[in-house]
């Protein structure tokens, strides 16, 4: 595969990226930080074990205007796309953007809205091209509002709802949707915090996201379990969500 990823610097994204050099897809990155993406390029050329050079280039969710340079400088170079992956993104605690309405909107900008631009870029990419694999991180935190993530969850409930639009409308044109909903995983994002029963490590939820990709599962609960626990959460009456605390 000709793959772009934003978001391959850290966690679960360069757990991804690793994987997919490993086994020999062609990678471009795409990223806020110039120093991080070339050691993480350089990270993935020497597990790639071949003379390939990994391209990057610079891509901030919060600066739209730079998308469509960014992919077509990664189609450019890979001489077409095959597949987008969406790691990016940024979290805070409810409390923290409670009191701070500006990183309250920074994150729900970042998280959604340009997210969301991020991806119509590179969906119109991937059907002018044929089709193709658009692979996206959204969160457990968008199946249900719930006290501990409620703005956090409220934008990834949306970003959940249009990568399910995505997979209705274009499905039938070789679009394939792939919506990752992480639980609890332990990267850089959620150091500090408690960690919860079934908590799982960035390279065995790689191996499973990598799966789905292959087998364009539109939907994908990591570690496995979060499926289930979130069946459950989201059959609980709304009485029993105003008194708990998760
Ligand atoms: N970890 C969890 O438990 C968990 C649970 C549910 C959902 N998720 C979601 O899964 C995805 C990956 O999470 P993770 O834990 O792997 O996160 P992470 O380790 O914090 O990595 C986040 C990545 O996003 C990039 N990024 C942040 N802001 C950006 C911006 N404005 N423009 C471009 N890139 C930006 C970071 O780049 P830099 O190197 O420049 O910082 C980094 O590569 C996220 O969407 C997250 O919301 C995570």
């Amino acid at each position: 595969m000709r793959v772009v990823a934003l978001g391959a610097t850290r966690g679960m994204g360069r757990s991804l990226t690793r994987l997919m050099a490993e086994r020999g897809d062609r990678l471009f990155l795409l990223g806020r930080d110039p120093e991080e993406l070339a050691k993480a390029a350089r990270d993935l050329e020497i597990r790639a074990g071949n003379d390939l050079q990994i391209g990057s280039a610079h891509c901030d969710l919060e600066d739209p205007d730079g998308f469509t340079g960014a992919l077509d400088r990664a189609a450019a170079t890979l001489g077409g796309l095959d597949g987008v992956i969406v790691t990016a993104g940024i979290f805070a605690t409810q409390e923290a953007l409670e009191q701070d309405p500006a990183a309250a909107r920074r994150l729900l900008e970042v998280d959604f809205v340009r997210t969301v631009e991020f991806c119509e870029e590179a969906r119109r990419r991937l059907l002018t091209g044929g089709g193709g694999t658009l692979c996206v991180f959204s969160s457990v935190a968008g199946e249900r509002g719930r006290k501990p993530v409620v703005l956090y969850g409220a934008a990834k409930a949306g970003l959940t709802r249009y990568l399910e639009g995505l997979d209705h409308k274009f499905r039938g044109q070789g679009l394939v949707t792939v919506c990752v909903k992480p639980g609890f995983v332990r990267t850089g994002m959620t150091a500090g915090l408690s960690a919860p029963p079934f908590a799982g490590e960035p390279d065995a939820v790689a191996r499973q996201v990598l799966s789905a990709i292959d087998r364009g599962t539109p939907v994908i609960y990591v570690p496995g379990a979060w499926r289930w626990i979130m069946l459950m959460i989201r059959s609980l009456p709304r009485a029993v969500m105003r008194r708990v605390g998760f």
